[in-house]
């Protein structure tokens, strides 16, 4: 799946808030922050919680379940209990939808 997939209107997604998508076999986290998008998976790498369901701050995502948390950009884990960095996807806007390649990272 190397192609841009639509994953829904950009309008969609509240500015700071977060929802989560079933994409083939994933399951990712998009996040609007200030009008700039980003992707993740969605499940912590710490446990069994969907980081959409956390609370965005700035770039962080907190998980609600141990209150972990993860920079949304890089992926990188930044409050224990949370060690292991998140998969980051590329996302663009494309006439008004959101569309994610879950080939790429955000670094790509
Ligand atoms: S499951 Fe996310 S911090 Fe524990």
């Amino acid at each position: 799946m190397s192609e841009l997939v639509k994953i829904c209107p950009a309008s969609d997604i509240a500015e700071n808030s977060a929802k989560s998508f079933e994409v083939g076999d994933a399951i990712i986290a998009v996040y609007n922050l200030g009008g700039t998008f980003y992707a993740t998976d969605n499940e912590c790498t710490h446990g069994a919680a969907s980081l959409a369901d956390g609370i965005l701050e700035d770039d962080i995502i907190e998980c609600s379940l141990h209150f972990g948390s993860f920079n949304i950009k890089t992926g990188a884990a930044v409050q224990a209990p949370c060690f292991t960095p998140l998969r980051t996807y590329k996302v663009v806007v494309q006439d008004g939808h959101v569309c994610v390649n879950l080939e790429q990272t955000a670094a790509d």
